[in-house]
């Protein structure tokens, strides 16, 4: 049998001339696939067990063969290993490695199997560890959260629409707003374990094989839940790349909307919060200048992950099945879309502990715009017996007659009032109070505080388990 040489790539003997240069060198992926080295190591493992188990080769072999992989496993570890962009990606380089460790045994590793459905279960087996460390960041965001909402259940600022004053909230309440998107993120992470679970080892090239491989075996010793039904899709498939790059790009637009929302609190114009000097960065020319520039870059950011989901999109668009080439860059978006969402998080794990609310500004702010109108209509519906609309215009009339004189809401008199609506009572009055008009919110999800405090608890009980 003609030896495998180490220099020539594994189809030397079919293709005589050495691919281009340029090629080999733009063509390769290893110094992004060798990420996937410790999953690529373990499944062949897993791979020539079974192979043994099913007498396709021997015990003397099979051992070989797992001695070898451990070797070149310690030796990527310990970084004395030396990857070659000439055998193009993860799985030939260690496959090269072996034969040089072990000799022509290495040759039996790859009975059974293809790079295609090898690449499909390195790479499923690292998103499926990506998404439980994106969990866990996100669990540590979301105690973070509830942390500071707990510290400002009394904390009142006006909640916007349009950006224009529109009802009185508490900060707890909008913060907690966010506990329920990373929760939801949480969630949709999750949800992709579904489709992550199934495993391709086995399908080989796009047909299946001859030999009498045992796909349950290996699906249990790797940890999926089922082998996948169809070798022609398990290939060509990129669902669950796509469903990942989907849950970073959501992740990602809600850490955008709070950033955004926090970059206009801290400016000049609201001055709602304050950022300590930890988070903030300076001018080159301006001496006065604290700029949010971390929020900025997680606003940012966002625009990565939309765009790493776009490209997996379209390089997927009318692509024939099974495996071709243009799904070789499906793991720089993948690797790229975690790492930045993985810092996001971290960065604003960090902002939510330097960040105070201005209390003092946020209730000025809240006392005016009369963001307490709906709540004088409300008040009329109750206490005199009208319709919502009927009250809707009164309490219209009262908003201009405070604007032409320049007032707020709370600062009209009682007499004042009476001219729109003589039957109106001292008790009126109350409904401009903000701490009132929070509280009254007691509806299911409403910002009353009682509702508030519930919230924080249940969420409290769930993280801390
Ligand atoms: N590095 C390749 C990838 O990530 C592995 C699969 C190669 N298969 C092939 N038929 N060229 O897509």
């Amino acid at each position: 049998m003609p030896k495998n040489k180490n220099n020539q790539a594994i189809w030397g003997k079919r293709i005589k001339n050495k691919s281009s240069s340029l090629f080999q060198k733009i063509g390769n992926s290893i110094r992004i696939d060798k990420k996937l080295y410790k999953e690529d190591i373990a499944a062949s493992i897993v791979h020539v067990e079974m192979l043994f188990k099913q007498k396709i080769i021997s015990f003397k072999i099979k051992n070989k063969i797992i001695y070898g992989l451990s070797k070149i496993e310690k030796e990527i570890t310990s970084k004395r290993f030396v990857f070659n962009e000439k055998f193009e990606d993860i799985h030939m380089n260690i496959e090269k490695r072996l034969f040089q460790i072990i000799g022509e045994d290495a040759g039996y590793v790859h009975t059974g199997r293809s790079r295609n459905d090898q690449v499909v279960t390195d790479f499923k087996i690292w998103i499926k560890l990506a998404t439980t460390e994106i969990v866990k960041s996100l669990n540590k965001i979301i105690k973070s959260t509830i942390k500071l909402s707990e510290k400002n259940i009394y904390t009142i600022m006006p909640g916007f629409t349009h950006l224009k004053n529109a009802q009185a909230i508490s900060f707890a309440h909008y913060l907690m707003a966010y506990v329920e998107m990373f929760n939801r993120d949480k969630r949709r992470f999750i949800n992709n374990f579904d489709n992550l679970d199934e495993n391709p080892l086995g399908v080989a090239a796009l047909s299946g094989t001859s030999f009498n491989i045992d796909r349950n075996y290996t699906t249990k010793k790797l940890g999926f839940k089922k082998p996948t039904n169809n070798s022609i899709d398990t290939v060509s498939d990129r669902d669950y790349v796509l469903d990942f790059l989907f849950c970073v790009s959501v992740c990602s637009m809600h850490i955008s909307r709070i950033a955004e929302d926090l970059i206009i609190w801290n400016s000049d114009g609201f001055k709602l919060i304050n950022l300590s000097d930890k988070i903030v960065t300076g001018s080159s020319i301006m001496p006065q200048k604290k700029n949010p520039d971390l929020l900025e870059y997680l606003r940012g950011k966002t625009g990565n992950s939309y765009g790493n989901l776009f490209s997996m999109l379209t390089i997927l668009k009318g692509l024939p099945l099974s495996y071709f080439k243009d799904l070789q860059d499906d793991k720089d978006l993948v690797f790229r879309s975690n790492k930045t969402l993985i810092d996001c998080l971290k960065i604003f794990d960090e902002i939510l502990k330097n960040l105070t609310p201005n209390k003092k500004r946020m209730l000025e702010l809240a006392n005016s715009g009369y963001i307490t109108a709906t709540d004088l209509a409300d008040y009329l519906v109750k206490n005199h017996s009208m319709s919502f609309r009927k009250a809707y215009e009164k309490t219209a009339y009262i908003v201009n007659y405070a604007e032409k004189k320049r007032k707020n809401l709370n600062q009209l008199t009682i007499q004042e009032l009476r001219k729109v609506e003589p039957s109106l009572t001292i008790d009126v009055l109350q409904v401009f109070d903000l701490k009132n008009s929070v509280n009254s919110k007691k509806s299911f999800g409403g910002t009353s505080f009682a509702n508030i405090k519930k919230m924080i608890i249940k969420y409290k009980k769930q993280y801390n388990d």
